[in-house]
């Protein structure tokens, strides 16, 4: 299978955000950003794997700023690391409040998607070509937080 850059798969998406993605106080609902981020983790991971994926976690999810209704919202997702039939998915989220172009960082998060076959089992993806110091870096920190995920994981479902 040949072996992919990150950059071949980067995914990014920007929406304009609504009345109806509002809380009932006014800003934007943390679970529209949440499905955003499902959402361009799911692209980035399917046009590495080129075939079903499905989300098996998602790491952490802190929010710094808040989102505001006629904000723009742009995420951006991009392969940090590839296991056998897992890769993990970086995607941050910036929101510009349109009228001035101010842009602020809202959320990073990892999401680790499994790349599944016909029958819906996993299926090995494209390894990934490591280009910069910075790809590599952040090949390693994944490889770390995988490892302390699996180890949790043994634990939940014993
Ligand atoms: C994700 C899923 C396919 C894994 O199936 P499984 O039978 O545990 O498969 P395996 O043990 O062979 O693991 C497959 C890969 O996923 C990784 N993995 C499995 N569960 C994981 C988790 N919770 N977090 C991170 N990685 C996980 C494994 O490390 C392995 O990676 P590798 O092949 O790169 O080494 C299965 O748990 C599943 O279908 N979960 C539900 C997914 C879903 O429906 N998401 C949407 C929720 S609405």
């Amino acid at each position: 299978m040949e072996k992919k850059t990150p950059a071949e798969s980067l995914t990014i998406l920007s929406q304009v955000m609504m009345p109806y993605h509002a809380s009932h106080y006014g800003n934007v609902h943390g679970g529209i950003i949440m499905k955003l981020v499902d959402e361009v983790a799911y692209v980035a991971a399917s046009r590495h794997a080129r075939c079903n994926v499905v989300t098996a976690s998602i790491d952490s999810l802190d929010f710094k700023h808040p989102v505001r209704i006629g904000d723009v919202v742009t995420l951006r997702a991009k392969l940090v690391f590839v296991g056998k039939t897992s890769m993990e998915v970086e995607v941050h989220v910036e929101t510009e409040r349109i009228k001035t172009g101010e842009t602020l960082p809202v959320a990073t998060a990892y999401l680790t998607m499994v790349a599944l076959n016909e029958e819906g089992h996993p299926t090995p993806v494209p390894q990934l070509i490591l280009e910069t110091e910075e790809e590599r870096k952040k090949y390693q920190e994944a490889k770390l937080r995988r490892e302390r995920k699996l180890e949790k994981i043994k634990k939940v479902y014993p």
